[in-house]
């Protein structure tokens, strides 16, 4: 089996533009995470992106997970990226570079338009000297609790031309825009802004990320793939298959609960969920 390590996100995304399909980065917080992530994609022979919020890091350690990610790279033979997903300052990526992740996300998006291109442009270049690849923020993406009213889309979803300063000024690899997605279940019936896609895309030389990819429509995920979307985050769908395989252990135990059965259990409800959104996105195959 050939060796290969962590690799930088933006070969990957590259690799996914030119062929027209999304890779997931999938959030996870353990090993059983990782593992259901790597083993995931080696059964769809699909590359993928393993990423962390900083809660889960600063809860295991950068430099733990690192290493568990690096161990399932080398024993993998599809291409693997540990990802900083949502940095929210130079400290975080500057830990999770040392710890040896192979990209980083900062987040500096509620900050004033200058500032935000001020610290993203920072932790770019700290990306680059580490040989890593950057994404950063622009616009807002809400939450699902909550629709955005009509009136505050045009000041929160991403603008265009601002994306295209953004992009410029600060070299970014990968570019998170508000179209309308949000992270969490939706309370409301997501409707994504393609035509704002379509300009973002038209405006900018970088890769375009969705955030907020769990519990929206199919449809509305193809469309964006199709134009020109390379990373989908899932999060909340994953712990939603990690929390019902969770209850069933724990509906089926008397006394003590195994925590084997927990990690076995869970592992593959999550691999089960990501081997769908690999397919989803269109990326099965692709790593061959
Ligand atoms: P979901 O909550 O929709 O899974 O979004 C996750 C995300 O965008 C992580 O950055």
């Amino acid at each position: 089996m050939a060796l290969r390590k962590l690799v930088p996100m933006n070969y990957m995304l590259a690799d996914a533009e030119k062929g027209g399909y999304a890779v997931g980065a999938f959030n996870i917080n353990d090993m059983a995470g990782v593992q259901a992530v790597v083993q995931a994609a080696e059964e769809e022979r699909s590359p993928v992106i393993i990423q962390m919020y900083t809660s889960g890091i600063d809860l295991v350690g950068a430099r733990y997970i690192a290493a568990v990610a690096e161990t399932a790279a080398q024993n993998s033979n599809v291409p693997v990226v540990l990802h900083l997903d949502h940095g929210s300052d130079l400290e975080a990526v500057r830990a999770c570079i040392e710890a040896g992740f192979s990209s980083v996300m900062i987040d500096c998006s509620k900050l004033p338009l200058a500032e935000n291109m001020e610290i993203t442009q920072k932790a770019v270049q700290m990306a680059h000297a580490a040989g890593i690849s950057a994404e950063a923020e622009l616009g807002k993406v809400g939450s699902g609790s909550q629709e955005m009213p009509a009136a505050d889309k045009q000041r929160f979803l991403t603008d265009p031309e601002e994306a295209r300063q953004f992009v410029e000024q600060t070299g970014v690899d990968a570019l998170a825009i508000a179209i309308g997605s949000a992270h969490g279940l939706y309370e409301f019936t997501p409707d994504l802004d393609f035509d704002r896609l379509k300009a973002i895309q038209n405006s900018t030389e970088t890769y375009l990320v969705l955030h907020g990819g769990s519990d929206l429509p199919e449809d509305q995920i193809r469309r964006a793939v199709k134009l020109g979307i390379t990373k989908i985050n899932v999060a909340t769908d994953l712990s939603g298959a990690y929390s019902a395989a969770l209850r069933k252990v724990v509906a089926a135990s008397q006394g003590i609960i195994w925590p084997g059965r927990v990690f076995g259990a869970v592992r593959e409800a999550m691999k089960e969920l990501i081997r769908e959104r690999i397919r989803l996105f269109g990326s099965s195959g692709m790593a061959d």
